[in-house]
């Protein structure tokens, strides 16, 4: 059964100055999900926003905190992502040795549990947890920075994970270098959630947003049928 596509623009590529302003911008423009990526400067050469700035987002939207944890150790941080607004909460498998335990520890905070994998990381890794996982997030770049280029390979590994997931109520998500160009790819392999930096931000306005947004949108859902 073909499932809807949902675009989650990451607030990443927003302008951090205005961020409160960007997000409700995205919302009126269409966003399904928000996307907020955590980077720690450590598990991704970068660093980005912690648990504050989420917590003082949350109020602003009503819509999916789509949280993407780019940290390591990662089980010290799950609560206050939680308490900051989180609905989801997306580990890397690379990011501790313990993720089942890291996953049911999300559910047990009452948040959806994803899991992520780089671009080099087999997707088997995904087989023994997935009774404890949501969500599966495939990144399509490797982590760390907005707008960098997809990579291709990776679409194979979207229609193996597709596979393994059946008919399971798990979402399967994809991350980074997703354009109005690469989103079909990813649709017709299997991914349904689409997180989107750059492509979406610099449309500049929120016209520009809302035009983004469908465009992605009606892309990836003619390359589903
Ligand atoms: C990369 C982040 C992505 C990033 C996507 O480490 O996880 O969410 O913001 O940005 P674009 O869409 O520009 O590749
Ligand atoms: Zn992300």
């Amino acid at each position: 059964m073909t499932k809807p596509i949902w675009i989650a623009p990451s607030l990443l590529a927003a302008d951090f100055a205005r961020l409160g302003a960007e997000l409700q911008a995205v919302d009126r423009a269409g966003a399904d999900w928000i996307h907020l990526d955590v980077m720690d400067g450590h598990f991704v050469p970068n660093m980005s926003y912690g648990a504050d700035v989420i917590k003082a987002l949350r109020p602003l939207s009503k819509s999916v905190f789509d949280v993407h944890l780019m940290i390591a150790p990662v089980d010290p941080y799950l609560e206050q992502f939680a308490k900051a607004g989180a609905d989801i909460i997306t580990i890397h498998a690379e990011a501790g040795a313990h993720t089942y335990r890291s996953l049911q520890a999300i559910r047990a905070l009452g948040c959806k549990a994803g899991l992520a994998l780089n671009p080099g990381t087999p997707v088997a890794v995904i087989k023994p947890v997935l009774e404890v996982v949501d969500l599966v997030l495939l990144m399509t770049v490797n982590p760390g920075f907005g707008g960098q280029a997809f990579i291709h390979p990776v679409v194979e590994k979207i229609e193996r994970v597709r596979d393994l997931i059946g008919d399971r109520d798990i979402m399967l998500e994809v991350d980074g270098g997703v354009t109005v160009d690469t989103a079909p790819l990813c649709a017709k392999a299997g991914a349904h959630v689409l997180v989107a930096g750059s492509a979406v931000f610099k449309a500049g306005d929120e016209a520009g947003y809302k035009h983004e947004i469908a465009r992605i949108r009606q892309a990836a859902e003619a390359a589903q049928h």
